[in-house]
């Protein structure tokens, strides 16, 4: 079930993206934590912009957004509903800003489709040489925390209505910090539709890690966009990396 190509997630959630995930997390509250801390004037980059569910809010919020994507699919949707927008069809295990950035935002957990982890860390360095100084890298992930405990498989339903059921299995393995998951989805004609995803979660000991050696340094952690104190049981969080 891994996704090997990097639009792999992406040309497989296009079509439902938007009315799946529109409100998975608080979009208007993301762009303004972003634009409190982006430097003035410069683009702030979204990786893995997708559908655009954030780019709104974060133009409204006043920032100059650029998104970058590896799923044509996605970056078709994104331009249709802004076309006012730069995008950046790229991979973000190799991308790097030709240009100065104002800020980097990577958001719900978009830095773990990333599945290795030199990967991960190949694109906090990038981001790194391109942030200005004092300008933002926003990080907004799983911590890992308890998914050691959690069960290895598990199958639920994620919707279901008279047109269509749609079950979603996962497998998580903790050694390996991947969860992999296949959405099965039951189709009116009755055909059926498989969307596979993966994650590698990194902890925030191994994401900091990662930043210091990219030549970045912590400065701001929440458990969630309303700036609720982290803590080591948090199950999620934002955190926010600047230049050394
Ligand atoms: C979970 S979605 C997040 C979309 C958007 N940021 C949001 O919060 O709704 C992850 C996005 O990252 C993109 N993506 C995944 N792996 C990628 C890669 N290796 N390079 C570039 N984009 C990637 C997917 O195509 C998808 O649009």
């Amino acid at each position: 079930m891994t996704s090997e190509m990097p639009s792999s997630y992406g040309d497989a959630f296009a079509d439902v993206y938007d009315r799946w995930y529109e409100n998975i997390t608080d979009a208007e509250a993301t762009a303004r934590f972003v634009a409190m801390r982006a430097a003035a004037e410069l683009p702030v980059l979204e990786l893995g912009v997708g559908t655009g569910r954030l780019v709104g809010p974060m133009i409204r919020a006043g920032l100059h957004v650029v998104g970058v994507d590896a799923s044509a699919a996605m970056l078709e949707i994104c331009a249709t509903a802004h076309p006012e927008v730069s995008l950046i069809l790229a991979d973000l295990a190799t991308f790097s800003p030709t240009k100065p950035i104002g800020g980097a935002l990577c958001a719900f957990n978009t830095l773990f489709n990333l599945t290795r982890a030199e990967d991960q860390l190949n694109l906090i360095t990038q981001i790194g040489k391109a942030l200005t100084p004092g300008a933002p890298l926003v990080v907004e992930a799983i911590t890992g925390f308890g998914l050691d405990q959690a069960p290895e498989q598990s199958v639920g339903l994620s919707e279901v209505d008279p047109e269509r059921t749609v079950m979603s299995a996962t497998v998580v393995d903790a050694v390996s910090q991947t969860i992999t998951g296949q959405h099965v989805e039951y189709e009116p004609d009755n055909t059926i539709k498989k969307r596979n995803w993966q994650l590698r979660w990194s902890t925030v000991v191994q994401l900091d890690e990662m930043a210091s050696a990219a030549g970045l340094k912590l400065s701001e952690r929440y458990a969630d966009w309303s700036q609720t104190a982290f803590e080591e049981s948090s199950q999620k969080h934002i955190s926010v990396y600047v230049k050394r």
